[in-house]
């Protein structure tokens, strides 16, 4: 049998993740919200119009944060006509999805669910359409005490206390043909720059982010990014990236290895952040928000235009895909030391980690469980590790290395987690060496169990893939021995001194 090794060292680290880390997105966007976290005549509705079987799923996701509205959606939004009394908000044409956008749920119900599901939120402001003056007015609305136009029409709403939303992004991919107003960097940059003293001349505190490419293989990547931070380094404190891994027609050995890419825009994103950084003779270094990734396959249902919360990309995942996920969530963990914000793309409905079906169930994907796992046990000091594992070529990566791999250390909790995707058809013995712990103690390996790669969760059938324990770990004086079943995904948690 094959064999790989990891070599794990109290000493050397990457970095602690930041709770933001292990964050989703939901926008108005097919059924995500209506029909998805919003079905006022659901069985399981609250009497917000909040489905409570989503709320309990979102729940267990301990998500850090929460991005809305959008999104392309953002760029052609008033986040006024989603406040105030239902019966008056405007039903309006949603030009980004060529959906009905009736308005019964916006900001303040956004940040009721938001409560309730227990994350914080991240708000996305409209530099399409609009620009300094409604993002002003939002921030004077969202954080301002009262005695202010805003701020006072907001406690009309019923909302006394101000919702005091931290992070902001400063618009959404408005370098991309298919955004509402798309703009040049230069344009956007400069935009940015003056919408940013003005959010924070209403409230100094926020955190700001500056939108960066919207993928990798667009022509003006990276330029879009270094134009932009030349123009606004001073003012944001985290640029945006986003990815979305593409299953198409590539196979499963070429397709596990994807998330290489995603690795390679983050080191490129940093080079050229530094690159300003010098520049600019700035002390501060950049932050990244990853504030949108996924994986993307052909939806399972055609999508229907100007309807309410009709499904959109809605994709039932496949085991393969949780591989491919939870390759890009090492990835995020692997780089914790400058991603410091990541937003799974979209939670609900939209290649999400929940379904739901209009009226009926609600049920996990596969992709849910990495997330899950990542976000209970992944959070910590990010080790350093040393993995030696046989490798392979795929049709467009060469050196692949079978096992992926991350360790995480609780000292809280004294407990540390390593992470392992076995990218091969065939099993392979996993050694870790683990003796510079002290007072090691093997708690559990947890695989995902799953009849073949392309195994789906069902409405009738929600759970054939689900996780599982798995017998196959021994620890012999600080060295355990895992057997790792053929694409497999597997959580090997040990208790440590702290
Ligand atoms: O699928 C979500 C969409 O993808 C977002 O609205 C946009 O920002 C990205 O292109």
């Amino acid at each position: 049998m094959a064999k790989s090794k990891t070599i794990i060292s109290k000493d050397f680290n990457i970095g602690q993740t930041d709770p933001r880390l292990f964050g989703s997105f939901v926008e108005h966007m097919g059924s995500v919200v209506y029909n998805g976290i919003y079905e006022p005549d659901h069985p399981t509705a609250d009497e917000n119009g909040f489905r409570r079987d989503v709320v309990e799923l979102v729940k267990d996701l301990k998500l850090g944060v929460i991005r809305y509205p959008g999104g392309n959606f953002t760029s052609g939004y008033n986040w006024e006509d989603g406040v105030g009394p239902k019966a008056s908000r405007p039903t309006k044409l949603d030009l980004a999805w060529k959906a009905i956008e009736p308005n019964t749920f916006g900001l303040n119900e956004f940040m009721q669910w938001i409560e309730q599901v227990g994350s914080e939120a991240i708000m996305t402001v409209n530099l399409g359409t609009r620009g300094i003056d409604e993002a002003r007015n939002i921030v004077e609305y969202c954080n301002f005490e009262g005695g202010s136009y805003w701020s006072d029409l907001r406690k009309s709403h019923g909302v006394e206390k101000p919702h005091n939303i931290k992070i902001w992004c400063l618009g959404n991919e408005l370098d991309g043909e298919w955004q509402i107003a798309r703009k040049t960097a230069d344009e956007y940059g400069r935009l940015a720059c003056e919408t940013a003293k003005a959010m924070r001349w209403v409230d100094p505190t926020l955190e700001l982010v500056a939108v960066g490419s919207s993928a990798r293989h667009l022509p003006t990547f990276p330029e879009w990014d270094r134009t932009v931070l030349m123009h606004t380094y001073e003012h944001a404190d985290y640029l945006s990236l986003h990815h979305y891994i593409n299953k198409m027609e590539t196979d499963t050995a070429n397709y596990l290895a994807m998330s290489i890419n995603m690795e390679r825009q983050i080191k490129e994103v940093i080079a050229t952040c530094d690159y300003v950084q010098s520049v600019k003779r700035s002390k501060k270094p950049m932050k990244l928000s990853f504030d949108e990734w996924n994986l993307w396959r052909k939806p399972d249902i055609e999508y229907k235009q100007w309807e309410i919360g009709y499904p959109y990309d809605w994709v039932r995942f496949h085991m393969e895909d949780a591989l491919v996920f939870g390759s890009a969530m090492l990835t995020l963990l692997r780089n914790a030391d400058r991603v410091r914000i990541g937003c799974q793309s979209l939670l609900v409905n939209t290649i999400p980690m929940i379904l739901t079906e209009k009226g009926g169930q609600a049920w996990r994907n596969p992709t849910y469980y990495p997330f899950q796992h990542v976000s209970r046990y992944g959070r910590g000091e990010v080790l350093r590790i040393v993995t030696d594992s046989p490798k392979y070529d795929s049709s467009e990566f060469t050196d692949v290395p079978f096992i992926d791999s991350v360790a995480v250390f609780n000292g809280e909790d004294g407990e540390i987690t390593v992470f392992a995707i076995n990218r091969s058809a065939e099993p392979m013995q996993y050694d870790l060496d683990i003796r510079d712990f002290e007072d090691v103690a093997f708690l559990e390996q947890i695989v995902l169990k799953h009849e073949s790669l392309s195994a789906i969760n069902t409405s009738d059938h929600p759970t054939n893939v689900s996780p599982a324990r798995s017998d196959q770990t021994s620890l012999d004086r600080g060295t355990a021995t895992s057997l790792l079943d053929p694409y497999s995904w597997n959580v090997i948690r040990f208790s440590v001194k702290s």
